[in-house]
């Protein structure tokens, strides 16, 4: 077998390249046989790069978005209650993961010190939290309030990182403690609402914090995806419209972090990604 009528032919349209360049000019059948699977290698990398780089041949092997794909990805994940079925740990979280993912990424950038959690539910998303800032490995709380912990599980209540705290979010022993932990935890603060979610209460939630919360500090109002934003049109006003009503009332509280807000196509917390300013 000869390099030039077999080896060569089969990778021509790969020339230029140094594994190439180099097996050409070996013409024993040893280095032949060395030099095959080199070849077959750039062939594949040349073809990658035809369809890459040329618009008209990657048109040819790529799907062509409609651009309505998140939007009907997330109806999608609402409607079958994905959310409903999604655990941490073996406990319900509710909430999309895709969004859980951003907010493993925010807690790794920012390195809070104190993550203030409003709606505990049964405890999955306060473990969730405790277990990624157990990850990144500085002193740390998790502060977790709701109204009613009669569904909160006991294997999250026995996390010793996380504080559990019955009481309506908004009452002003949730803001003393929040004050009180700050001090014992310096630091930045990630803050998350997902309890009563009407607009009057939202809107509420993000005036007791405004006081507490500091430049650089983070905070997502969750589920502002009800009301039509799209899902569950006859939800009412609710987070989305408490967002809009309290960046009317303080236009220069808060910087949108729109790229986190992207990232992932969609998000329960449309306009909820917010760096304090
Ligand atoms: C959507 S669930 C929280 C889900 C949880 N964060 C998770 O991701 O799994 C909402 C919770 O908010 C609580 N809640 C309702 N009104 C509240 C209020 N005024 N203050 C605090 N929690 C409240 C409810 O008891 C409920 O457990």
């Amino acid at each position: 077998m000869s390099w030039q009528s077999e080896e060569y032919a089969g990778a021509g349209s790969a020339s230029g390249t140094d594994i190439l360049g180099a097996a050409r000019r070996i013409s024993s059948t040893a280095a032949t046989r060395i030099a095959k699977p080199f070849n077959e290698i750039a062939e594949r990398l040349h073809r990658l790069r035809v369809i890459y780089y040329n618009p008209e041949v990657y048109s040819l092997y790529t799907y062509k978005s409609t651009g309505a794909e998140p939007e009907e990805y997330n109806k999608w994940y609402f409607n079958k209650l994905v959310w409903h079925e999604t655990t941490w740990m073996g406990i319900e979280c509710y909430k999309s993961v895709s969004d859980m993912w951003n907010y493993q990424e925010v807690l790794h950038d920012q390195q809070p010190s104190l993550v203030v959690e409003f709606g505990t539910f049964c405890g999955g998303s306060a473990l969730f939290f405790a277990s990624v800032m157990r990850e990144i490995g500085k002193p740390f709380k998790v502060l977790s309030v709701d109204i009613d912990h009669s569904r909160l599980r006991p294997e999250a209540r026995r996390d010793p990182d996380v504080i559990f705290m019955e009481s309506s979010s908004t009452a002003s022993e949730v803001a003393d403690r929040i004050r009180a932990l700050k001090k014992e935890y310096p630091g930045k603060i990630f803050a998350i609402l997902d309890s009563d979610h009407s607009k009057d209460h939202v809107l509420a939630e993000m005036k007791a914090l405004r006081p507490i919360l500091s430049s650089g500090d983070y905070l997502v109002v969750e589920d502002s995806v009800l009301n039509g934003h799209p899902v569950a049109p006859g939800w009412g006003p609710g987070p989305y419209e408490a967002i809009e009503a309290y960046e009317s009332e303080f236009p220069n509280d808060y910087i949108h972090d729109e790229e986190r807000e992207a990232k992932f196509g969609f998000t329960w917390a449309p306009r909820g990604y917010l760096v304090r300013a």
